[in-house]
């Protein structure tokens, strides 16, 4: 796992922006995996720059968002369709048609998790998987544990999440209890994931994700397991690190590696 801590979220979504310019860089046809939450709108919106700037193209990109609220229409004001389309997809060139979000009104809920993960593989696979994580550790809606095998699926979601999520609606009773969400197995298939956390309120979570023991009660720390993952932090999210000194003098051998590697082309 690469660990880059970063003196604040404005710089971590910047450099996390170049790293998914860098992929669109090398395969115009890229399958993204996508996230919603607060902490990945930095992100989208360096990324909408770069478009504007006519530094990245995602016409040909495919995008598979990780979960939908299960009975949320796609439309609902609080759907993460609506929110990828609020925050990302209005404002890029990406056509409608490469874009999938849950169906969080699937009436096929026992073969649905099969269908999404048929679509992605029929896509070719996730090549670059943007996450965010819960204060329990979460990854996707993974609440503490789900199988680290797990494959799509509809999940109950804990008080904590349920919680955490009642600030974007009305009322806490708001929130739906169940969600369909990509599983730990089917985010552990892309091929690189970045996940992005940022402020105090995540820093447990992320020592547990980085320097725990890989449990199904912290869903997270099964990227231990993953052979490229890079996670992009601020200072407030890495305060609990034990070994921040060192991923800080590993990135800087990572740049002077970097200097002889074929994977040194300039930024588009
Ligand atoms: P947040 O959610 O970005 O809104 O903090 C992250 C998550 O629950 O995965």
């Amino acid at each position: 796992m690469r660990v880059i801590i970063c003196p604040s979220a404005e710089e971590a979504s910047r450099q996390a922006a170049n790293m998914v310019a860098k992929q669109l860089q090398k395969k115009a046809n890229s399958v993204l995996g996508l996230a919603t939450g607060d902490t990945p709108k930095k992100l989208y919106k360096q990324l909408i720059e770069k478009y504007r700037e006519n530094k990245i193209d995602f016409s040909e990109v495919t995008t598979f968002n990780l979960d939908e609220y299960f009975g949320l229409r796609p439309e609902h004001p609080q759907s993460y369709r609506s929110f990828m389309q609020e925050y990302f997809f209005s404002q890029i060139n990406i056509p409608s048609s490469q874009t999938f979000v849950p169906n969080g009104l699937t009436s096929d809920v026992e073969n649905y998790g099969a269908k999404y993960e048929a679509q992605i593989d029929s896509a070719g696979g996730i090549d670059l998987q943007i996450l965010g994580i819960g204060r329990d550790g979460h990854i996707g809606f993974n609440e503490p544990g789900s199988s680290l095998g797990s494959l799509t699926r509809v999940k109950a979601l804990t008080s904590e999440t349920i919680s955490d999520n009642a600030r974007f609606f009305n009322t806490k009773e708001q929130v739906p209890h169940l969600a369909i969400t990509m599983g730990v197995g089917s985010i552990l298939k892309a091929k690189t994931c970045l996940l992005l956390a940022f402020g105090s309120a995540k820093s447990k979570a992320v020592m547990e994700m980085i320097e725990g023991p890989i449990t199904s009660q912290v869903t997270a720390s099964a990227l231990q397991l993953h052979p490229q993952t890079v996670v992009f932090l601020d200072e407030e999210a890495a305060e609990k690190l034990a070994r921040k000194k060192y991923y800080h003098e590993a990135e800087a051998a990572q740049k002077q590696l970097e200097i002889f590697s074929s994977d040194n082309t300039p930024l588009p």
